[in-house]
């Protein structure tokens, strides 16, 4: 399973998951378009892959123009052969509180954005055919939980658009998958555990029986998704949850 030499785009590269796959994918010989907020907080990858790692500054959370980047990074690297879509805003509120401002940015930065650089990675221009695309839903894209309607439904719409565009794309040989993971012991994931007390927190480690995830758990199911040995898999969700969702 070889991922050296290609070019991905990364979104979340700042943290958690997307930083970890981010790591390993430049520690593997590759390039990678990495977005994120925070200049600040992937100082240490622009200084230590100088070369290899192009970052921009995005808020996906607003509307995108991101089109000249896409290029740029293309006349600079050569086409991409995938793209990972790691960003993400965990929400945890009773429906009666949202807003439509609020719904709006939290569908910004888990789906429309990731629709919109899906739209324009994947032009023939700026993608190789046989290219594979990763992108981050959730168990609770399937699960119910009471406080994450919002939550619930933008991982929910990653997975309609998964089956769907797979299908779009079958003729390029691109493949489309999403994962689905349980809880994983990321800056997100230690954000909503101070939110709760330590009974409610027990009670969430309980519900995986293999224990929360690490994100040396998660990557290689993503460098496996992007690989050429994945060649025959598409349009999926895959789980990766410690046995969270077969309880
Ligand atoms: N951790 C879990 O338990 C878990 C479980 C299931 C699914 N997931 C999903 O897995 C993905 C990765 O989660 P994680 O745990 O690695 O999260 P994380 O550590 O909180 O990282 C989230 C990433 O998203 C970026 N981001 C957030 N809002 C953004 C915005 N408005 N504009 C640009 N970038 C933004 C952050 O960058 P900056 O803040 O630097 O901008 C950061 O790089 C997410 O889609 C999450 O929903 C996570």
């Amino acid at each position: 399973m070889i991922n050296s030499n290609k070019n991905y785009l990364i979104t979340g590269c700042s943290s958690g998951i997307g930083k970890a796959l981010t790591l390993s994918l430049l520690n593997s010989g590759s390039n990678v378009f990495g977005i994120s907020r925070d200049n600040l907080k992937v100082q240490e990858i622009i200084e230590e892959y100088p070369d290899n790692f192009f970052f921009k500054s995005v808020d996906l959370g607003a509307p995108l123009d991101l089109g000249n980047a896409v290029e740029e990074f293309v006349a600079k690297y050569g086409k991409f052969n995938g793209m990972v879509y790691c960003a993400g805003k965990e929400e945890t509120l009773p429906l009666s509180m949202y807003t439509p401002a609020k719904l709006a940015e939290l569908f910004n930065i888990n789906f429309n954005s990731l629709f919109e650089i899906f739209r324009l990675v994947s032009r023939k221009k700026s993608c190789e055919d046989m290219s594979s695309f990763v992108f981050l839903s959730s168990v609770m894209g399937e699960l119910g939980q009471a406080g994450k309607t919002g939550y619930c439904a933008t991982k929910a719409a990653i997975l309609g658009l998964v089956k769907a565009a797979a299908l779009e794309f079958s003729s390029r040989k691109i493949r489309v998958n999403a994962i689905s993971p349980g809880i994983v012991d990321t800056p997100m994931a230690q954000q909503l555990f101070t939110l709760i007390d330590d009974s409610n927190k027990q009670a969430i480690i309980d519900m995986h029986p293999l224990g929360i995830g690490k994100t040396e758990d998660i990557v290689p199911l993503i460098t496996f998704l992007l690989s050429d040995d994945s060649r025959w898999i598409t349009g999926q969700n895959i789980k990766i949850d410690g046995g969270y969702s077969v309880k």
